[in-house]
């Protein structure tokens, strides 16, 4: 079979793909969104109000993912996995802004919501990898102007990246499956339904969501698998690896 006779996979991840690698989601009973407002660190308007205030949420993030005791897990690796052995195209999606699917070596990535390790200047427009803090003060490394770097992380009310691409992704693929996200946030969670609607390569793609219980948008979907992250995807890659998914 020559790689035309592989469907195309598109795969969405949210928070719940990396709660196992010790970093919080949003939306769970000990989530971000419980401690902090996202009207206070998450929107243009928060950050023009209190860009101190911005950074130091993010600069709290970004210290926390480079601690070095985050590190992938299993379900990142199977991923991983997936995209070294599986003869058709895959695509990542996520909506993290962590780098663990980076680190477990997935390639075909995009980062829908952005980068927590990388800051992008308002007035250059550049993008630098950036691990440390950041604050007002700090000049921008292309321009050199100061005040105006900003988390390159995209905030409610801002546009997600590479829109074009993941939808032109969506409506070509075979199989579409989300991981770890509550399908609460658009568009993201209204990717289920894009898939259904253009019918993907095969006429009609199938479409599974892997998630700790249940999301939003559960019955848009054909298969279903509750459980850990850590348990759930590996053994999903190893059914697809076998020829048994869709069934
Ligand atoms: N394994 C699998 N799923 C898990 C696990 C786990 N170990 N732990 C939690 N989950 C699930 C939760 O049940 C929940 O459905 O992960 C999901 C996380 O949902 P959210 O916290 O809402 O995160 P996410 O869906 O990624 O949020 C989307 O919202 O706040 C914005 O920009 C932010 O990208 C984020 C977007």
């Amino acid at each position: 079979m020559d790689k035309r006779d592989y469907p195309a996979i598109v795969i969405l991840t949210g928070a719940g793909i990396s709660r196992e690698s010790g970093l919080e989601t949003f939306r769970d009973a000990d989530g971000i969104w419980s401690k902090v407002r996202i009207e206070d660190v998450a929107t243009p308007k928060a950050f023009a109000r209190d860009p101190e205030g911005v950074h130091e949420f993010y600069n709290a993030r970004r210290a926390g993912l480079t601690a070095g005791n985050i590190v992938p897990n299993a379900a990142h690796v199977a991923l991983a996995r997936l995209e070294a052995e599986w003869p058709g195209e895959i695509l990542v999606v996520t909506q993290n802004i962590d780098d663990l699917h980076e680190r477990a070596g997935s390639r075909n990535l995009l980062h829908m919501h952005g980068e927590l390790l990388k800051v992008r200047c308002g007035l250059c427009g550049d993008l630098a990898d950036w691990t440390g803090d950041l604050g007002v003060g700090v000049r921008c490394p292309d321009c050199g102007e100061a005040g105006a770097l900003r988390p390159h992380v995209v905030w409610f009310g801002e546009m997600p990246l590479e829109m074009e691409r993941i939808y032109e992704n969506l409506e070509r693929c075979g199989l579409f499956v989300s991981i770890g996200t509550s399908g609460n946030v658009y568009p993201a969670a209204g990717f289920v339904a894009h898939v259904k609607q253009a019918g993907g390569q095969t006429g009609r793609a199938h479409t599974a969501e892997l998630n700790l219980e249940p999301s939003e948008g559960a019955s848009h979907f054909d298969e279903t698998r509750y459980g850990p992250a850590t348990k759930v995807v590996p053994e999903y890659v190893g059914k697809i690896l076998s020829g048994g998914w869709g069934t």
